[in-house]
């Protein structure tokens, strides 16, 4: 096995089943917990961190695709797995082979399923996706009347769920999110007079769990906040969600740089004073934004450094200037914690005009994943 460079990103699975437990606290014993993890688990790697959510309690697991469902099968996964993002024409077979449970919004899409499964059969579990307002994918509301029969029609389908999702659930002063639930609780009413009775009914992602009750619901999906990732705002003091997602890199050469001279790429930092410049051997291949130049910061010896000049594709150069103990491979703390000091995905995401999401996500497959606390 080559060495690899020390850049690489831990996963403190401790931190993810607490926010696991802290979720299932949070909604109760008579709801169940959807995890989301989809997007290797929002970058965080699915291979331990969905083995982990199980342990932890997790009762069913949503995914964007069918080969993340897949993927999910080959783990060892026995939960149901949710194809939130449906599914497309060819990916039937799959579905049917690994027993996943497609979310379906459109009666094309059904009535091939429906063939599929007769074929070979068998049934299929759905989950009936109502489009309340995001605009997104789903039923529209309106035209349930005539597609509730035809579903029902469809011998070897189940209708397992019901489900509908947030569009501003994290701006919790807009009138949206409660409207949505009114719609939802009209749309249960329909489905169930239509003679269905779906075991769950869903439509809360992280932020719609902790902004309000959840009449009416069975199940949340929980993404973002089982990572961690929504610590600001109005839910800083609902629970108490930990940082999953270290990112980490080392010192690999120091340099005394006079006053006047340019620094990276475009000379785009240009000392002021006699430096001390760091390179770190991250750069925005590996996830690290090229819009953090000249604005990021980095934690070295528990204390917070400047990103100077143009962050490149494999470096970053870092002002360690008022460090002076900072030597060749000391720890550099791109996201997390060292110390007291800590860079959060929040902080990271407003630098870059973006969200914690992005951030997980963009973390790039060439940097290793560890898990500790496993
Ligand atoms: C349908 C659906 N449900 C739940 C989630 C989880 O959302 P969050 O990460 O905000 O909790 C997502 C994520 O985008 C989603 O698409």
């Amino acid at each position: 096995m080559p060495v690899p460079r020390p850049t690489r990103v831990e996963i403190d699975l401790a931190a993810l089943r607490h926010n696991f437990r802290e979720i299932q606290r949070i909604v109760g014993p008579g709801c169940d917990v959807l995890a989301v993890v989809k997007a290797d688990a929002y970058g965080h790697g699915v291979s331990q961190v969905a083995p982990a959510l199980a342990d932890a309690g997790a009762r069913l697991f949503g995914v964007a695709l069918v080969e993340e469902g897949m993927q999910l099968r080959r783990l060892g996964i026995e939960q149901p797995i949710i194809i939130l993002g449906g599914i497309f024409p060819g990916q039937e077979p799959d579905v049917l082979a690994h027993q996943l449970t497609p979310v379906l919004y459109d009666l094309t899409c059904a009535r091939q399923l429906e063939r599929v499964a007769s074929d070979a059969g068998c049934n299929i579990d759905y989950h009936l996706k109502v489009d309340t307002g995001m605009g997104r994918l789903g039923f529209r509301v309106e035209l349930l009347d005539e597609a509730l029969p035809v579903l029902k029609n469809l011998k070897n389908l189940n209708m397992t769920g019901l489900m509908s999702h947030l569009a501003v659930a994290d701006e919790p002063q807009r009138p949206l999110t409660g409207l949505q639930y009114d719609a939802f609780a009209g749309v249960i009413a329909k489905v169930s007079e239509a003679g269905f009775k779906p075991l769950y009914r869903h439509i809360a992602n992280s932020a719609g769990i902790y902004s309000r009750e959840l009449t009416g619901c069975n199940l949340v999906r929980p993404g973002i906040s089982l990572y961690g990732g929504l610590t600001g705002g109005p839910y800083v003091n609902r629970f108490t969600q930990q940082p999953v997602m270290s990112f980490i890199s080392q010192v690999a050469q120091l340099k005394d740089i006079p006053p006047g001279e340019g620094v990276s790429y475009g000379h785009r930092f240009v000392t002021s004073r006699l430096s001390r410049v760091a390179a770190v051997p991250v750069g925005y291949a590996d996830g690290y934004n090229r819009l953090l130049t000249n604005r990021g910061d980095v934690l070295i010896h528990g204390r917070r450094a400047p990103v100077v000049g143009t962050v490149c594709m494999d470096w970053t150069l870092v002002d360690v200037t008022d460090l002076p103990d900072t030597r060749v491979g000391d720890q550099v703390t791109l996201l997390g914690q060292d110390g007291d000091a800590i860079i959060t995905a929040e902080e990271w995401a407003d630098k870059i005009g973006s969200i914690t999401y992005e951030v997980f996500c963009q973390i790039s497959k060439r940097v290793p994943r560890l898990f500790v606390n496993a």
